[in-house]
């Protein structure tokens, strides 16, 4: 086994896409320090996190961008994507127009990254149950016509944020 102060034997960027408030910023923040807060703010530019994991005794270090949701706030389009084997396209389960959004960030995504990007679909903010607006096998049936990877989250709840990113590295790898 190798040193994590080592260099990584693989550096991996990952992009966050989706609407604003959907969760974005706290899925990155739930997967890289195991934190999460209610009151967060909406991302101004770009932020980036990396974890540095084990995957098959190698040091993959996951270089996580997150942008704005919100058209006025959001980084350079070309530069954010560039060089991004793999994408987290995010919805919020409670809120419909998330979903139904989805297709334009796969577009926007699709002409600007890498044609073999590992691309998972992300419905979080599964603790909220009660709210529920876009039911699982919609967004299921979704990503499979659209070859996408599927999971639902819940950032608040730490329910599959560790798998999902995890599934996309691996995949990557
Ligand atoms: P932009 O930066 O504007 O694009 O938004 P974002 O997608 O980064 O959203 P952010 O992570 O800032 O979360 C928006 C709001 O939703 C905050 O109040 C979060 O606390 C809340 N939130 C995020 N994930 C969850 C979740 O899994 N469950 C619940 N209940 N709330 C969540
Ligand atoms: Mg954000």
């Amino acid at each position: 086994g190798k040193n994590m102060n080592q260099q990584p034997d693989y550096v991996f960027k990952i992009v966050l896409i989706g609407d604003s408030a959907v969760g974005k910023s706290q899925l990155l923040a739930r997967f890289a320090r195991d934190e999460f807060s209610l009151d967060s703010k909406a991302t101004i530019g770009v932020e980036f996190q990396t974890k540095t994991m084990m995957i098959d005794h190698k040091t993959v270090k996951a270089q996580i961008w997150d942008t704005a949701g919100q058209e006025r706030y959001r980084a350079v389009t070309s530069a954010y994507y560039r060089g991004a084997v793999g994408a987290m396209l995010v919805y919020d389960i409670t809120k419909q127009q998330s979903f139904e959004h989805i297709a334009r960030w796969l577009e926007e995504l699709r002409s600007h990254a890498d044609k073999n990007l590992v691309i998972m679909l992300i419905g979080n903010k599964t603790d909220l149950g009660s709210l529920r607006a876009v039911e699982t096998d919609d967004a299921k049936e979704y990503a499979e016509k659209e070859n996408l990877f599927f999971m639902e989250t819940s950032a608040l709840e730490a329910t599959n944020v560790e798998t999902a990113f995890l599934t996309v590295l691996s995949e990557i790898y």
